[in-house]
């Protein structure tokens, strides 16, 4: 089951491996969301848009991200209901665009994919149901498709999304990250600044040099810390010169006490 979690922020800044736009038939882009997707990726998003023919309601398809890359490497564009009442399908058309959005990046190989609050800007659907959709329809995510973000682009559709994550159980949980960490990094403080870094976010585990030269990292604790972790060793000004890092998810072992170097 996929790592789901709710974030505030601006989408187009997302370090996801796909970004959902919430686009509108003929996938040239608009206003909203889609608009600050095409923005940020460029002129050349539109005419990928154009050739391939347009979008039906409650469908999605992936083009590449262009300037968004990287890291972002897919664009799943899809196309929620406008509200009208309730009346006309909408909720099923809603719940249409989170399954095809997932089966869209479990077919590109996304591992990690940011949804926006799909309809609940121009076209007007109530945010509270469509926050249940959502997480009801993402809590059944394919393999493959690893972490989840739903990106709220304001406090009161956070709230509504968290609680509706809480409501449903599938919130923040604990994980464990193993992380492989290549580069200049073994004898130059990398170890004792990931072990601060790690404390700071409260984690639990261990860094260790490797035979290999590389670093491996273990951290267990809350999800959003293993992340905001592994996007330090990722893209953070650490000592050394990190070239590359390779990762795994699991469940915590529990068996971690403090964060130690060996
Ligand atoms: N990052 C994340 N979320 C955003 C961003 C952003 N940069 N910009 C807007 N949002 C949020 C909105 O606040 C709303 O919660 O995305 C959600 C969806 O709102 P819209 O972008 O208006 O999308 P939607 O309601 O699905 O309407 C789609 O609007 O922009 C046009 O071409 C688009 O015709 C289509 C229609």
């Amino acid at each position: 089951m996929a790592r789901i979690e709710v974030v505030l922020g601006d989408i187009t800044r997302e370090k996801t491996d796909a970004i959902v736009n919430a686009a509108n038939s003929s996938l040239e882009g608009g206003g909203g969301v889609d608009g600050a997707i095409h923005r940020a990726a460029g002129p050349d998003l539109a005419r990928a848009g154009r050739d391939l023919g347009g979008c039906e309601t409650g469908d999605a398809k992936a083009t590449s991200a262009f300037r968004l890359n990287p890291p972002v490497i897919h664009v799943i564009h899809t196309v929620g209901p406008v509200w009208r009442g309730g009346g006309n399908g909408e909720a099923d058309l809603l719940a249409s665009c989170y399954r095809r959005c997932l089966e869209v990046a479990a077919e590109t190989g996304a591992r990690s994919v940011a949804f926006p609050a799909i309809s609940t800007g121009i076209y007007a659907y109530p945010a509270a149901d469509a926050a249940r959709i959502a997480v009801r329809e993402l809590s059944a995510a394919p393999a493959g498709v690893e972490e989840i973000r739903l990106v709220a682009f304001d406090e009161a559709t956070r709230d509504l999304l968290s609680a509706e994550l809480d409501r449903a159980g599938t919130g923040p949980r604990d994980a464990r990250l193993t992380a492989w960490v290549y580069g200049r990094v073994q004898g130059v403080g990398f170890r004792a600044s990931t072990r601060m870094r790690a404390t700071d976010l409260g984690l639990n585990g261990s860094a260790a040099n490797r035979d290999d030269g590389s670093v491996q990292v273990v951290a267990e604790g809350p999800e959003h810390a293993c992340r905001e972790l592994l996007d330090w060793l990722e893209h953070g000004r650490t000592p050394g010169r990190v070239t590359r890092v390779t990762r795994r998810w699991g469940a915590p072992s529990g068996a971690q006490h403090g964060f130690t170097e060996r």
